[in-house]
């Protein structure tokens, strides 16, 4: 393959893999296997081109795809497959290696909305990854997207891509979005977080603030100002966060491993070998809806996570707005109890949050992980 190593910068990480696929060049109802454990802005990028999602359920334990599931699924009409990294979980590369050197002429892109900076080994194999900066992300400027190409071959389409299509972003709209990181950065406290977050919700409604999926998106259809550049005015505070990035993952990594170890009795069977500095660190509950009200009265911040395979859509959304979904059992069971538990906190919250966890422990509202069952949970 004629590398590359060009990296292009956009609004969102949903638009990256958008240029990504249309560069491919593909016909209507093409196919790009995606795993339905995501978000359903990656299925719109996928949608918004004529492409066919094909979703496939997940591994309960390892959150991948079941590989002989995805051999299955692969015909003719395949054209993408996308990889993903959960919650800084890393895709299993070797496995996605050998499919590579069977199909050729797939393109392998990974998913690393959650990984950005993680330094992965075997994964020259890909033809792209995206990263998001979006508010939640292993470093964030409020929004952002990154596609880091490999495949040489698509970089030419793409530069022109870049070049003719894409907007940039007012320059009102990029003062708000680099406002809203200094008020983020300076009032919003793990404390209030929560309830931060719903005033945030009640502004990007309102149009207010801008937040990271319109009305427009969540029912599927392209947004105005989709193919937008990365805002310079966000460039400054991407390289601040960026030096800071080491740093990060190794405080990520050295919290991960809190977790895992006060956990490691439920999570025998999912290990944390090769995954440096988890985004969040995903824990299964029985009764997930006390499990939140417990945190909030707690004041912890937390995620809900994917809440549908299709996150945030609901399941009864997703059965009525959603045209080619399939039932993915193993994902809608992990979906209904999982949580997550942020690695980048303070101090003072770990402590408070093993406290609660310790709690649950003693109210045997954790599930050990991989122990809800392909039919029926347990
Ligand atoms: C797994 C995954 N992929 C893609 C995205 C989309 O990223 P962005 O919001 O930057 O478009 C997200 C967003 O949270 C995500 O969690």
């Amino acid at each position: 393959m004629n590398k590359s190593n060009k990296q292009y910068f956009f609004l969102k990480g949903r638009v990256a893999l958008y240029i990504f696929l249309k560069a491919l060049k593909l016909k209507k109802d093409d196919e790009i296997i995606l795993p339905a454990f995501t978000c359903v802005v990656v299925a719109n990028a996928i949608k918004y081109l004529d492409l066919k999602p094909i979703f496939l359920d997940i591994d309960p334990i390892t959150l991948q795809y079941d590989f002989q599931e995805l051999k299955n699924a692969i015909n003719d009409e395949t054209k993408a497959i996308i990889c993903q990294n959960s919650f800084g979980y890393q895709p299993y590369y070797n496995e996605f290696k050998y499919l590579k050197e069977e199909y050729p002429h797939i393109y392998f892109i990974e998913d690393a909305a959650h990984a950005y900076g993680v330094k992965s080994k075997n994964d020259d194999f890909l033809d792209a990854k995206f990263y998001s900066m979006q508010w939640s992300k292993m470093i964030t400027t409020g929004l952002g997207g990154i596609l880091e190409l490999r495949n040489g071959t698509l970089e030419k389409r793409i530069d022109d891509i870049y070049e003719n299509e894409l907007e940039e972003l007012k320059t009102t709209k990029s003062t708000v979005l680099f406002l809203q990181n200094y008020f983020y950065k300076y009032f919003i406290t793990d404390n209030n977080y929560m309830f931060m977050k719903k005033v945030f919700q009640f502004l990007y409604t309102n149009n207010l603030m801008i937040g990271s999926s319109s009305k427009e998106e969540l029912n599927m259809s392209m947004p105005q100002n989709y193919l937008v550049k990365y805002p310079k005015s966000l460039v400054h505070l991407f390289n601040l966060e960026t030096k800071k990035l080491s740093d990060n993952l190794k405080y990520r990594d050295r919290v991960s491993k809190i977790y895992f170890r006060l956990l490691k009795k439920y999570y025998l069977k999912l290990e944390l070998k090769d995954n440096f500095g988890l985004l969040t660190f995903p824990i299964l509950f029985k009764d997930k809806k006390y499990v939140e009200n417990l945190f909030l009265e707690n004041s912890i911040r937390y995620g809900d996570w994917f809440v549908s395979p299709l996150h945030p859509l609901t399941m009864e959304e997703i059965d009525y707005k959603y045209f080619n979904y399939h039932k993915c059992e193993n994902s809608e069971n992990i979906c209904n109890h999982i949580l997550n538990i942020p690695t980048n906190t303070k101090v003072g919250n770990i402590k408070k949050i093993i406290k609660i966890i310790k709690q649950l422990d003693r109210e045997k509202q954790i599930i050990p992980w991989g122990s809800l069952e392909k039919l029926g949970e347990k």
